[in-house]
C-alpha cells in the first residue's frame, strides 16, 4: 500500500468530526495516519481552499515561471507577454504527461515531451503535431487548454486555488492572515532570493503545522542550540509574553507579543528610535517594526512576533525572514520548502549573511529543524501501531484558563497569556470543520468563527 498508509472506513461528517474533541484537546491519531481522510485532505482542503504558489519578485519578466504544488496537483505559474500571471496544471491534456519539468525559469511556451503539443503562456493550446494529417482537422483546441486555477495576489504573494467558489484570497486571509503576510513586509519591500531549500521529512505535514504554534517544545528539543551557544533561549522564549491569533478558516499566529504597556511607549517613538532599540536588544529575537506596520498587520498584529500559519501550510517564521510550505506526500511524508527574504535591492554581502543564518536554523541544514524533524517523525510513526494508534493525542494545556478578545476587523481573536496550546487545538478544530464540510457552501455554513470569552 502506498506509503506505509492503512486504509479505513470511508468518512462521514460525524466521524470527522469525532476525530477532534475541542472541549478536551483530543486528536485521535488518526489524523495523521489514515490514508482515505488523506485522500480526503487534497480534495478538501487544498483544492478547495488558497495555496500559496510564488512571490512576485519570483516571476519578475515575460514568460517568468515556477513550478509549485497544490496538494498534490502541481502547477505551473507563468507571467504571460502583457504581464497576466496564470496558475497552470502541470498536465498535458492529451495523456496527462508533465509539460514542464524545470522548477523556474523562461520559457515562450510550453512543450509536452510525449508528442509535442504546445501551450502558450496562459495555457491555451496552440500547437499540435499532425493536427491536419493524423487528426485530419477533427480536435477542437479551444476545448483543450491547460486547466487554470485562479490566482490572486496579496501584497506580491501570489496564491490559487482550484475552487471556483472559494471566497477572494483577501476575504480567505481576514485579518490574520493578513497580519502574517505583512509581517514579511513590515520593514518595507522584499524579494526572495533564488534557491528555494527543498527537504523531506517523514512525517505527517499537520504535524509539522502545529509545531510552530508550540513554544513548549523550545527549551526542551532545542537545548542543544542552547548549550552549544547558537541560541539563547531563554532571552528569546518570552514564556509569560505569549500572544496567540486565532483567525477566521484555521489561520493563526501563536508566539511571543509585545506587552501592551510596551507597544504604548514604542507608539511614542521615531522610527530611527525603534531601529536603535532592536538594536540594543538583538538577541531577544525582537524586531520593533516601524509606525508604517500598522496598516499591514493591524494594531493588535503590530504586538505579535509570533509564528504566523496561513492555513493550511504555509509557515511565516520569527520576524518575517523565512516561509515555509508543509507540502504533503502521502500521510507520511512532508516536503518541505524554505523560502529566504531580502529587503529588495539588499546588497550581495547583506543577502549572503542572512541566507548563511537562515540555512543555519532551518532546512535541512539547520540544527533546530533536525531536531524537530525527529520528534515529528516518531509522532507520525507511532500513529500506525495497531494498539498506539487508539491512544489520543492531549492537547490540553491552557484550555479553558485563558481568555479571547476581538483583533483588528473582527475577523480574528487574540489571546494573551502563558505558553499554551489555543494555536494547535484552532487548527484541528478548523481541520475537522474543512474536512466534514463537501462544499464551501458547507464550510461557510458550519465554520468556527475566531471564539470571544474563556478558551
Ligand atoms: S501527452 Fe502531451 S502531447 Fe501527448
Ligand atoms: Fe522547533
Amino acid at each position: 500500500m502506498a506509503d506505509g498508509a492503512q486504509t479505513q472506513q470511508a468518512w462521514d461528517r460525524a466521524g470527522i468530526l469525532s476525530l477532534f474533541d475541542p472541549s478536551t484537546g483530543t486528536l485521535d491519531r488518526r489524523v495523521l495516519a489514515d490514508e482515505a481522510l488523506y485522500r480526503l485532505e487534497m480534495e478538501r482542503i487544498f483544492a478547495r481552499g488558497w495555496n500559496f504558489i510564488c512571490h512576485d519578485s519570483q516571476i519578475p519578466e515575460p514568460g517568468d515561471y515556477v513550478v509549485n504544488y497544490i496538494g498534490e496537483d502541481q502547477v505551473i505559474c507563468a507571467r504571460d507577454e502583457e504581464g497576466q500571471v496564470h496558475v497552470l496544471l502541470n498536465t498535458c491534456r492529451h495523456r496527462g504527461n508533465a509539460l514542464c519539468r524545470a522548477e523556474q525559469g523562461r520559457a515562450k511556451s510550453f512543450v509536452c515531451s510525449y508528442h509535442g503539443w504546445n501551450y502558450a503562456l496562459d495555457g491555451k493550446l496552440i500547437g499540435v503535431p499532425g493536427q491536419k494529417a493524423y487528426y485530419r482537422d477533427d480536435l477542437d483546441r479551444t476545448r483543450l487548454g491547460l486547466h487554470k486555477a485562479r490566482a490572486e495576489n496579496y501584497l506580491g504573494f501570489w496564491f490559487a486555488t482550484l475552487d471556483p467558489e472559494a471566497p477572494r484570497l483577501r476575504d480567505y486571509l481576514g485579518d490574520v492572515g493578513r497580519t502574517g503576510l505583512g509581517m514579511i513586509c513590515a520593514h518595507g519591500e522584499v524579494e526572495v532570493v533564488d534557491g528555494i531549500q527543498k527537504n523531506v521529512i517523514a512525517c505527517n505535514w499537520k504535524i509539522a503545522v502545529d509545531n510552530l504554534f508550540d513554544w513548549y517544545h523550545v527549551p526542551y528539543s532545542h537545548g542543544s542550540a542552547n548549550t552549544a551557544g547558537f541560541l539563547d533561549i531563554a532571552r528569546i522564549l518570552h514564556p509569560k509574553n505569549q500572544m496567540v491569533m486565532l483567525g477566521e478558516y484555521g489561520h493563526a499566529i501563536g508566539g511571543p507579543g509585545i506587552p501592551k504597556e510596551l507597544q504604548a511607549q514604542i507608539d511614542g517613538m521615531s522610527d530611527a528610535e525603534r531601529e536603535a532599540a532592536s538594536r540594543a536588544q538583538a538577541d531577544t529575537g525582537l524586531r520593533i517594526r516601524p509606525r508604517a506596520a500598522v496598516e499591514l498587520m493591524g494594531p493588535t498584529g503590530v504586538r505579535s512576533m509570533g509564528h504566523p500559519n496561513i492555513f493550511p501550510n504555509l509557515w511565516i517564521t520569527l520576524g518575517g525572514l523565512q516561509m515555509c510550505l508543509r507540502l504533503p506526500r502521502g500521510p507520511n511524508h512532508t516536503e518541505l520548502w524554505w523560502y529566504t527574504f531580502v529587503p529588495k535591492g539588499a546588497p550581495a554581502e547583506f543577502r549572503r549573511r542572512v541566507v548563511r543564518q537562515a540555512a543555519h536554523v532551518f532546512g535541512p541544514a539547520g540544527l533546530l529543524e533536525q531536531d524537530d524533524g525527529e520528534n515529528w517523525s516518531q509522532s507520525t510513526r507511532a500513529s500506525h501501531g495497531a494498539v498506539s494508534r487508539r491512544l489520543g493525542h492531549h492537547i490540553s494545556m491552557g484550555l479553558g484558563h485563558d481568555e479571547a478578545r476581538p483583533a483588528g476587523d473582527g475577523s480574528g481573536a487574540y489571546v494573551e497569556s502563558v505558553i499554551g496550546e489555543h494555536g494547535q487545538r484552532w487548527l484541528y478544530r478548523a481541520w475537522t470543520e474543512w474536512m466534514a464540510a463537501a462544499d464551501w457552501a458547507e464550510l461557510e455554513a458550519n465554520h468556527s468563527r475566531p471564539p470571544l470569552g474563556t478558551v
